[in-house]
């Protein structure tokens, strides 16, 4: 009995190692110059367009992406998003501010945020199954993350004009929300800030049926966005430019939600100010002195050196260079669309959560204290950026 178990063991190992090992050797579209890359789909109904490096994309099968979720090969579904930064049209460059300068109205705002609403939220949050894009699971999460932000607005008083919540959809079940405070400057009404995070999770085993409570990939900056959201929502927050809260669906999936987004603003010449990602802000690493890790990768250095300026005025956390070597969350998809994005992730990439995408994924490896230097970072993006 035991020698057939292993057996067993022995031949599932193999086949996800030989399913991993074709994936690696198939032949790729040289994304540069050919010319099958801008072909339609329609030979490929049941294919997705997937990029593996800057240059390469392949033609894959769901089956050949879970392998490259469960061999941890880096990749984007760009299928429906070719064009993702041909049509941008370059506006003026905005500079970013030297130093920060509205500490009256943030700290105020700041001494308002609290792990208590953050924890109550990220309890519920990991209680789904998973959070797959393509899940049922997926679906229902994302309906109660829109509850709640929904709740957050019909306690306060605003008008609808001024501050929205809407449910963006896509050609898949989980919807990304998006949550708006209408600008006051009407000079700027084509502009906006833009702070975010992924909703969705998964378990790189069996994404669309594993648990993958992604207590910290990125429930954790779902809840930072969402704590930040609240305080500026009770703190009555009216920005000259108009400010946008992003939770997407399908990371995972390979940037699906944020591209669908980014390209959306492209098309219709949206000027976005600046773009922060919060993705795994709850995990404090062991290598390392506890710190902001600030990603330096595909990301636009002059939003990243204000960020740090926020990190020194607001938090009470240093600050550590680190990078993904990648395109690894959905800062990427604003970068690719031409707009300036930044990135601030738990601590450095190496010193980051082990147990993400797996049923592992938990709370008790998370500090809400940690997460909550986050949220100060959020608030003071969103002020700061929004009224010069
Ligand atoms: N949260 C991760 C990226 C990450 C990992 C940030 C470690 C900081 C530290 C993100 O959700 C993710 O898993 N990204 C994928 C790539 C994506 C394009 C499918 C990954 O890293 O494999
Ligand atoms: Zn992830």
């Amino acid at each position: 009995m035991i020698k057939f178990l292993f057996i067993a063991l022995l031949i599932t190992v193999l086949t996800v190692l030989v399913a991993g090992l074709r994936i690696t050797i198939q032949d790729s579209i040289d994304l540069t110059f050919n010319p099958e890359f801008q072909l339609s789909n329609s030979q490929n109904e049941e294919k997705r367009l997937i990029q593996t490096s800057s240059s390469t994309a392949e033609w894959m099968t769901e089956e050949q992406v879970f392998g490259l979720i469960r061999n941890k090969i880096k990749f984007m579904d760009i299928t429906d998003y070719r064009s993702l930064g041909t049509k941008y049209k370059a506006f003026k460059k905005h500079e970013f501010p030297v130093t920060p300068a509205f500490q009256d109205e943030v700290m105020p705002l700041i001494n308002n945020l609290t792990t208590k609403y953050m924890r109550k939220n990220l309890e519920k949050f990991t209680s789904f199954r998973n959070r797959y894009y393509k899940s049922k699971y997926g679906a229902e999460s994302s309906q109660w993350l829109y509850d709640q932000v929904v709740t957050i607005v019909k306690n306060s008083n605003y008008s609808d004009a001024i501050l929205s919540v809407k449910q963006f959809p896509h050609r898949w079940e989980q919807k990304s929300i998006i949550a708006r405070f209408q600008g006051s400057d009407d000079d700027k009404s084509n502009e906006v800030v833009i702070v975010a995070a992924h909703q969705d999770s998964v378990n790189m085993w069996m994404p669309s049926f594993g648990r993958a409570p992604g207590a910290d990939d990125d429930g954790s900056g779902t809840v930072t966005i969402l704590e930040a959201f609240r305080v500026l929502v009770e703190g009555q927050f009216r920005p000259k430019r108009s400010v946008e809260f992003h939770w997407y669906s399908a990371e995972e999936g390979g940037l699906l939600g944020s591209q669908a987004i980014a390209s959306h603003y492209e098309n219709l010449g949206v000027d976005v100010i600046a773009m922060l990602q919060n993705d795994m802000t709850g995990y404090v690493g062991k290598k390392y002195p506890e710190a902001f890790g600030i990603v330096v990768d595909f990301v636009d250095p002059d939003l990243t050196e204000f960020i740090r300026k926020l990190i020194k005025s607001y938090a009470q956390l240093p600050a550590r260079n680190t990078k993904c070597g990648y395109a690894c969350s959905d800062h990427a998809s604003w970068r690719k669309a031409g707009y300036p994005s930044a990135f601030a992730i738990e601590g450095a990439f190496e010193d980051s959560n082990p147990y993400i995408h797996t049923s592992n994924d938990v709370l008790d490896h998370l500090s809400f204290e940690h997460m909550l230097e986050f949220s100060k970072l959020s608030v003071s993006f969103a002020v700061e950026l929004s009224h010069i």
